[in-house]
């Protein structure tokens, strides 16, 4: 994988286009050792990850796995769910530009992200029951959380691959660009999430991930507590709303 900062963005490039950008455990080795790099850089405000190609990622790499074991299977499916939920745990959006094929694991990457902004091209898909496999790095659990149970029992039983503008009708994806387009979309939308309260939009992504593991009650509760903690001198949103009063920028 490449990796560059722009204007404190981080921007991962999935690299093996000759394999369809299939994941492999160098893969996930070296996205690991990103996540661990940037997690505590508090000059990265946003992670965007990508891949070259024609694909997005097609899913895992289906050499590496022919060959495995049931254990090693297993332990293949956690190294994946271990690197897709630390994209939840980061302080910082993290946004899929999906510029092609996101099938399989690459799907279930795309769905590890805070949301997937889509080229009007890409497609999408869990064709794992081709291979007479599930899907292993989360996606029976997160495809219906997004998408509800008939889509992502309909996805994951028919293997269908299905088009951006379908994607985007179920909740797959939240925006459809023109493949040209997309990193400028996706980029100008990473810049005006920066643009907003850090602790804001740390808070907000926390509460909501955990608030899913939650009842209502208890999701309510943390959501008071961390609203009342942008209060008070010195915090983001006293500063925020000293702003709007005064009718100026606020100093973040
Ligand atoms: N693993 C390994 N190699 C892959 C791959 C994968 N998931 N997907 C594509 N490739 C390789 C192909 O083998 C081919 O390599 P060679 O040139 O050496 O033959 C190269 O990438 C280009 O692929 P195609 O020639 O097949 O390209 P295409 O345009 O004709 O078809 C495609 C594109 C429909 C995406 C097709 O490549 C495809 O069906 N790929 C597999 C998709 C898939 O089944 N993904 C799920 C994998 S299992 C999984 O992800 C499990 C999990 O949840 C953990």
């Amino acid at each position: 994988m490449k990796t560059e900062v722009i204007e404190g963005i981080a921007v991962v490039v999935i690299s093996r286009p000759e394999a369809l950008n299939a994941l492999n455990t160098r893969f996930f080795n070296e996205m690991d050792d990103y996540v661990n790099k940037i997690k505590n850089d508090s000059s990265i405000k946003a992670l965007v990850i990508t891949g070259e190609g024609k694909a997005f990622v097609a899913g895992a790499d289906i050499a590496e796995m022919v060959d495995k074991t049931s254990e090693e299977g297993s332990a293949f499916s956690v190294l994946g769910q271990h690197t897709f939920s630390s994209f939840g745990e980061l302080g910082i959006p993290v946004i899929a530009a999906i510029n092609g094929f996101a099938l399989g694991g690459g799907l279930e990457l795309a769905m590890g992200c805070d949301f997937r902004i889509t080229s009007s091209k890409a497609k999408f898909g869990q064709p794992e029951v081709s291979l007479g496999l599930i899907p292993g790095y989360a996606g029976t659990q997160r495809l219906s959380r997004l998408v509800g149970l008939g889509d992502a029992l309909y996805l994951l039983m028919s293997a269908d691959m299905i088009g951006a503008e379908d994607a985007l009708r179920i909740g797959l994806v939240q925006k459809v660009v023109e493949p040209e387009e997309l990193m400028d979309a996706v980029m100008k939308l990473a810049k005006t999430i920066t643009s907003k309260g850090p602790s804001a939009i740390k808070k907000v992504k926390q509460v909501v991930r955990q608030g899913l593991e939650m009842s209502l009650k208890e999701g309510e509760e943390l959501e008071a507590k961390e609203f009342g903690s942008l209060f008070g001198v010195g915090n983001e949103g006293k500063e925020g709303m000293e702003a709007f009063l005064e009718k100026r920028k606020p100093n973040w």
